[in-house]
């Protein structure tokens, strides 16, 4: 069972999040467990404030250290990343980690038995965070995004489908997009014309050596005009 813990400003934002496809079916199967849970339920103030100004100057809110140690050490059982155990990753998400990636993902869903998701928000989160706390950085892409909500939700769907009988037919993810090898072919279905657009002859006939030709070839055009960056 793989336990997934994210910790939030908006634990609102997760409610019906993973109620949906293979990540529901994972969670009812038991493979996977997900909470959110509110960052400022480890505040000691009256107001529960989680953000303070940046020293130095400059713009925006940065969210305070004390909150985010003390729910990490909570949901970890651990006070410091000196006593994780290895299956215990601690995620900050935040546009300055390292590139979330299908090689991250497999890591994840073969290594870890529980991950603590710190969503970002504001203009940062205390360096001391990622120093001291985080195992991981991660950024989902380069792109900025308000929060690292959105990139919690990306990064579990990746991690979760992955886990050992969380896809329901045979099908082997160690044969998809990006495992090493460009983009996916082309896929159609019935009907075999519609609205004038036909599905390429080669797929009807039946000749298995002949389609699966087309499908490299497919593919590897397709690569060349969206990836031409996988193919270097
Ligand atoms: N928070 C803001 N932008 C992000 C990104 N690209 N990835 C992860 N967390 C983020």
């Amino acid at each position: 069972m793989l336990r997934c813990d994210i910790i939030t400003i908006f634990p609102e934002f997760f409610r019906e999040a993973f109620d949906y496809g293979i990540i529901r079916r994972a969670r009812a199967a038991g493979l996977v467990d997900t909470k959110a849970h509110d960052l400022r339920r480890w505040t000691s103030d009256k107001h529960h404030v989680v953000d303070d100004r940046p020293f130095g100057g400059g713009e925006g809110m940065v969210l305070k250290p004390e909150p985010i140690f003390a729910g990490v050490q909570e949901l970890t059982g651990y006070r410091s990343r000196e006593e994780y155990s290895p299956q215990t990753r601690v995620v900050l998400l935040s546009p300055q980690g390292r590139v979330f990636t299908q090689q991250l993902a497999q890591d994840l869903s073969q290594n870890a038995s529980q991950i603590v998701l710190i969503c970002g928000r504001y203009e940062g989160v205390d360096e001391r965070v990622g120093e001291a706390l985080a195992t991981d950085e991660i950024s989902i892409g380069d792109y900025v995004l308000s929060g690292g909500e959105p990139a919690a939700v990306v990064l579990i769907d990746a991690v979760v489908r992955l886990l050992p009988g969380a896809l329901g037919n045979a099908t082997s993810t160690a044969n998809e997009s990006f495992s090493e090898r460009g983009l996916d072919h082309p896929q159609y279905t019935r009907p075999t014309e519609f609205s004038g657009l036909t599905v390429p002859e080669v797929l009807l006939t039946g000749n298995h050596g002949e389609i699966a030709r087309w499908r490299r070839e497919a593919a590897l055009q397709k690569t060349q005009r969206n990836r031409p960056d996988l193919l270097k």
